[in-house]
């Protein structure tokens, strides 16, 4: 079914790129331009901009903007290799824990030389790569739109008694955190539009307030049916109200199915299976890291103390107070009913293989 129009974090022309400034929602909407990879790399780490998927593709629409803008500075393709290689690496340095970012500059990267083999003219070298690192803008929607559907189909299951789902999720993972349409906010979005959700809850997401300021404004601005709660309700939710699954986003996901994702989700998954409440990752493959064994691997982000003390210039802690601010956990896969990817719905210990004959297949001679 139909769903209405979402919000746009990313606007994107050739040679033109405006994110919406997440800092400032849900108060004010305010884009801003990026015209270099410096720039980019200053609003992922600041948080302008966040959402694993949307960090990769503003990332890459950024080094796309700051070549077309400079492309009379090249004067040969390897000069246009060079930077390109330099300005993807530097960007994956902006925040550590999502793969996103990493998996979409080595696929860039990967693709440097062979166009050199097949193109030698310096300037349909650069419209080529400018092409191609246009279609991540697009490949992240269809991806997203697919990932909407294969959850929908999944949630069917849990109706009975033709009653309408109640679906607990948190951070943000919608529109705000990815080209459009979101992941797991993206499943709830298509519930919503196929009419079989009954409410949308999400949690504040503290400290960051991803939920109260992000997915409430999304909520809000789709009129989809939602109760937020604060992070510690989820037990009471969960054991009171008739919760037929949590679905959350990932920031990566390892070979196990272990998935890093915002802090919070690892209580979540242990809440859920003590109430028996499947527990689902909503993420795309990008998000998933085959050369990761588990979630140990993982290098788990630590964010300013400010984060947690302050809000808007407001104490909420005294002075001098020490405290441990990491953004994400990791849940384990054995918590992790399924993974729903652009590709279908994978469970955890079928991941890796189902990934692996996927990838062979598209490779693979017709
Ligand atoms: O710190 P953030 O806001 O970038 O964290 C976002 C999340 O953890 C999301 O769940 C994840 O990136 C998936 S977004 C589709």
């Amino acid at each position: 079914m139909q769903t209405p129009p979402t919000l746009q974090a990313i606007r994107y022309q050739r040679g033109s790129l405006l994110i919406l400034d997440q800092l400032k929602l849900p108060d004010e909407t305010v884009y801003i331009s990026i015209h270099t990879a410096d720039d980019a790399w200053k609003a992922i780490h600041t948080m302008t901009i966040r959402g694993a998927p949307a960090i990769a593709v503003c990332g890459i629409l950024s080094v796309a903007v700051e070549l077309h803008n400079s492309r009379s500075k090249f004067d040969s393709i390897s000069s246009v290799i060079q930077f390109i290689t330099h300005q993807l690496n530097y960007l994956v340095t902006a925040r550590p824990t999502a793969v996103n970012m990493t998996d979409a500059a080595k696929t860039i990267i990967d693709y440097l030389i062979p166009l050199n083999n097949k193109q030698q003219n310096l300037t349909l070298y650069i419209d080529e790569l400018l092409d191609f690192m246009e279609q991540f803008l697009q490949r992240d929607l269809i991806d997203n739109r697919l990932i909407g559907q294969y959850g929908a189909e999944t949630m069917c299951q849990y109706i009975s008694n033709k009653k309408k789902l109640n679906i607990l999720t948190h951070c943000n993972t919608g529109s705000l955190a990815t080209v459009g349409f979101g992941t797991a906010l993206g499943i709830i979005r298509q519930l919503a539009a196929n009419n079989v959700l009954q409410l949308a809850y999400f949690t504040e997401t503290r400290p960051y307030n991803q939920g109260s300021r992000l997915t409430a404004y999304e909520l809000v601005h789709d009129r989809i049916p939602h109760t937020m709660i604060c992070d510690s309700m989820a037990g009471l939710l969960m054991r009171t109200q008739p919760i037929h699954a949590v679905i959350v986003g990932a920031d990566r996901v390892t070979a196990n199915g272990d998935t890093a994702n915002k802090i919070g989700t690892y209580q979540l998954a242990i809440l859920a299976k003590h109430h028996d409440i499947p527990f689902y990752i909503a993420a795309p493959t990008t998000s998933i890291d085959l050369s990761k064994k588990s979630g140990d691997e993982i290098i788990i982000e630590q964010r300013p103390s400010s984060e947690m003390t302050t809000v808007k210039g407001i104490n909420l802690a005294p002075e001098g107070v020490q405290v441990w601010n990491p953004a994400f956990d990791v849940t384990p896969a054995s918590l992790i009913t399924g993974i729903i990817t652009e590709h279908g719905v994978f469970k955890p210990d079928e991941l890796e293989e189902k990934l692996l004959n996927l990838q062979r297949s598209l490779i693979s001679p017709l």
